[in-house]
Formats: C-alpha cells, structure tokens, sequence
C-alpha cells in the first residue's frame, strides 16, 4: 500500500523563531535542546535540518549532513567526505505513516545531489528499529555489510540530570 497524504505538506530548513516551537512540540521531556544543535549545525553551514509542517504545526523532522558521520568504524570503509548523512529523523506520532518521513527524505536527497554528494547514508537501530529499516529499504537503502556498531549520546532529563543513552546500529546507504 502507498503512503497516503491527504494534507498539505511543506517542508523548508529551521528558522532561529522557530526553535522554541520544535522543543515544545518535539522534545518536552528533555532539556538537552536537540533542535537548537541541529539548527547550529545548519548554521555552521555543515548541512540543514529539515522541518515538516501541516499549516502550522512542526510534524516531522530530519538533519542532513553534507558529509559524516563522524565515527572511526564508518570512515574506515566509506569516504564520508561524499557521503551525506541523514539523522535525527522523527514524526510526530499521530502523523506516522502518512509518507512525512519518505517527503522529508526526498528533499534531503534532492538538496545533497545539488550539493554534489555522490552517496548518502544512515545508522538504524539493527534490530531494535524494524519500521525505520522498512522506511529505508523502501526508498532504496542497503546494509552496508560490514556489522554492528554502537553509538551513543548524552541527554538532559527536565529535571537538569545528565545521562546517556545507546543504540546498536548499522550503516545504511544508497548511491545518489
Ligand atoms: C521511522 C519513522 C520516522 C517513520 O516516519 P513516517 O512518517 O511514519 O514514515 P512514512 O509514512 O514515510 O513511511 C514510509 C514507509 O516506511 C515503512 N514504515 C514506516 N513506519 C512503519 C511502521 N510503523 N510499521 C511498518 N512499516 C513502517 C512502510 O513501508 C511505510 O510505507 P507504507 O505506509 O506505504 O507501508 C517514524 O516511525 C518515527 O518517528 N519513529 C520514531 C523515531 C525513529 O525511529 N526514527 C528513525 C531513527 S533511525
């Protein structure tokens, strides 16, 4: 069956007024300001980080690298240097399966062809995350084929406490 979009979908890169928005409507259980990173990183020019809206709520999210990621066991087998990066990849839960992630995709592909990237990838959970690989093998997505890895990354609760969380993954890739 075909993903269905029955509304009007837009999806543009993060504006600075916006940020406040996408933590309250994306992260309200975290102080560890996700999308105020993410929007650095556009700003730094190293890639964009993608906003789905219906009207004017933020529906879905994904940040595009133009290169990454940044991990020794990736770089070891992939040029990363033409290799874009998708992650921080989510819809909101009442807008699933409605194709917002395969639109916000899409764009990143379009925009990291523009760019040059002969290559684009992603780390999945490898087995704890079955209907992202299913999102990705749809849109042309292979396994590597060079194992598992873990990765981790830092959060902060509401309350201020610092902790970590990780994820056994695999890289993901497709030629552009
Ligand atoms: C994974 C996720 C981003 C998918 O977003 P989405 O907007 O619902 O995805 P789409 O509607 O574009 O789905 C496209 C295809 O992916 C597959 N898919 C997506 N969600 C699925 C699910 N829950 N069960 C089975 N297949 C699924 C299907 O093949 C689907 O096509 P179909 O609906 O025509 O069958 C979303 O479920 C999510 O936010 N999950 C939590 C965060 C996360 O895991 N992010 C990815 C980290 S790598």
């Amino acid at each position: 069956m075909m993903s269905e979009q029955v509304f009007t979908l837009t999806i543009k890169p993060a504006e600075d007024s916006q940020l406040d928005l996408l933590e309250e409507e994306f992260s309200p259980d975290t102080l560890s300001k996700s999308h105020y990173k993410r929007y650095d990183v556009q700003k730094r020019g190293e890639g964009v980080y993608l906003i789905a809206w219906h009207d004017h709520t933020p529906v879905g999210h994904f940040l595009l690298r133009w290169s990454g990621p940044d991990d020794a066991r990736v770089m070891k087998y992939v040029d990363v240097t033409h290799s874009a990066f998708l992650e921080a990849g989510a819809t909101s839960v009442a807008y699933r399966r409605k194709g917002i992630a395969t639109a916000l995709i899409r764009e990143a592909e379009r925009l990291a062809r523009a760019k040059g990237c002969t290559q684009i990838g992603l780390s999945v959970g490898s087995t704890d995350n079955p209907d992202a690989k299913r999102l990705y093998e749809k849109l042309g997505y292979v396994d590597w084929g060079h194992g598992e890895f873990l990765i981790s990354w830092e959060y902060i609760d509401t309350h201020g406490n610092r902790g970590t969380e990780s994820e056994v993954v695999t890289y993901m890739h497709k030629r552009l």
